[in-house]
């Protein structure tokens, strides 16, 4: 059983739900300034992911601030501001959102034991009543209404039907199902969309949407279980920013659901060649280093240095490479230069460099690059420079 999508009327099609500047944000460290903050919001549009969730306004007159301006700019997405189940965070998302030409309101509460016996301290029951209150206060101001459940993952089955059944009775017309502490794995996961599609009457009026956060390594896996399983709105940050080891990361759900079509037969609307801008951009505005063997945007995603894998790559780009670097707006792939190098990549670089040498001088060069090679990490271009030239002397 599928969900249909009320933005673009397809059903493969899976919205791209961006929260950089929201639960990204959230991130210690991370918080950005208005100017920042609008910088991003532009690129997300023009990249075209479908809501961006601007912040949180009642939180703080900046953040208040920053949705206010991201409502007035941005025309091609949807504009989301967070409140929680009270009336005055929903007029306050609400009064931020004004200028928007595509509001939605993004409300939530928890509903797993533990949140609402500790956090809460709430009975079920007012639990419920808080989630339909909310939803039709925030359905004054709205048509599109999100409503979600936070600690879904950890909430009992028969109590999250009755709060979504509820939700949606109340005008909620996407329903999320956070996975809030990062808890749970892809089988689990896909169960509980399933669950809910085969369980709650009314779900067919209603988009559902997958929130994971990266505790176990596994937000993206569980965001595509998910989206498997009937899900149809992902929501994600650039980078996999967010609170504790972070968000399922947008670019990874992308290009997964991109390079992997014939197994997860599902569209986006993301123009996957602003990729590589994207995390540049949130990396040097937040300050947030990307790790260098991180999938899709880390220095290395492209880059190879072993003989056996530079020599296939030369040959054929798809013996090493399952996307190629163009795709996600990269130049081409970066064969690095190391003590694991064989001769056909020296051969090449060479040439790159504009050198050509006889068989001989190849040779000895190779050699003299081997030995260089053992003592350093890497070894740069001009490195070869040098040792070409020398070579050249010497001849
Ligand atoms: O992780 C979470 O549960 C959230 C909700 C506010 C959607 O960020
Ligand atoms: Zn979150």
């Amino acid at each position: 059983m599928t969900t249909s999508n009320k933005i673009t009327g397809d059903n493969n099609r899976v919205i791209i739900f961006d929260t950089t500047l929201r639960d990204g944000e959230q991130s210690p460290g991370a918080s950005m300034n208005l100017e920042e903050k609008l910088q991003i919001a532009s690129l997300l549009e023009e990249m075209g992911v479908d809501v961006i969730e601007a912040g949180f306004p009642i939180a703080s007159n900046g953040d208040f601030e920053a949705v206010n301006e991201i409502a007035k700019r941005v025309k091609n997405s949807v504009v989301a501001g967070l409140a929680r189940a009270g009336q005055k965070d929903i007029e306050r998302a609400a009064e931020a959102l004004k200028p928007a030409a595509r509001a939605r309101i993004h409300t939530f509460i928890s509903t797993s034991p533990l949140h609402m016996k500790y956090k809460l301290r709430m009975e079920p029951d007012d639990v419920h009543q808080a989630v339909v209150d909310s939803v039709t206060h925030a359905r004054r101001f709205t048509d599109d209404v999100e409503w979600s459940c936070e600690d879904g993952s950890r909430t009992e089955h028969d109590f999250m039907c009755r709060c979504v059944e509820s939700a949606i009775k109340a005008g909620a017309r996407t329903i999320n199902v956070p996975d809030t502490v990062g808890y749970t794995v892809p089988e689990e996961y896909a169960a509980l969309i399933e669950m809910l599609l085969n369980r709650v009457p009314n779900i067919d009026k209603a988009i559902l949407s997958v929130h994971c956060h990266n505790d176990l390594g596994l937000a993206v896996a569980n965001s595509l279980a998910a989206v498997s399983a009937g899900a149809r709105q992902v929501e994600c940050t650039v980078n996999g920013l967010g609170e504790r080891a972070g968000n399922a990361a947008m670019e990874e759900i992308v290009m997964a659901l991109r390079t992997r079509n014939d197994v997860m037969p599902f569209e986006t609307g993301i123009d996957t060649t602003m990729i590589t801008r994207a995390s540049k951009l949130v990396s040097a505005i937040t300050g947030f280093a990307v790790q260098p063997n991180k999938a899709i945007v880390g220095a290395n995603a492209f880059a190879h240095e072993s003989g056996i894998h530079q020599d296939g790559m030369l040959k054929n780009a798809q013996t090493y490479e399952i996307m190629t670097p163009e795709s996600v707006g990269l130049n081409k792939s970066n064969i690095v230069m190391g003590k694991h190098s064989g001769r056909n990549a020296f051969r090449t670089k060479l040439k790159e460099l504009g050198f050509e040498l006889g068989d001989n001088a190849l040779n000895d060069a190779f050699n003299r690059f081997k030995d260089l090679a053992d003592k350093k990490k890497t070894v740069f271009d001009e490195d070869i420079v040098a040792l070409v030239d020398d070579e050249m002397t010497r001849a």
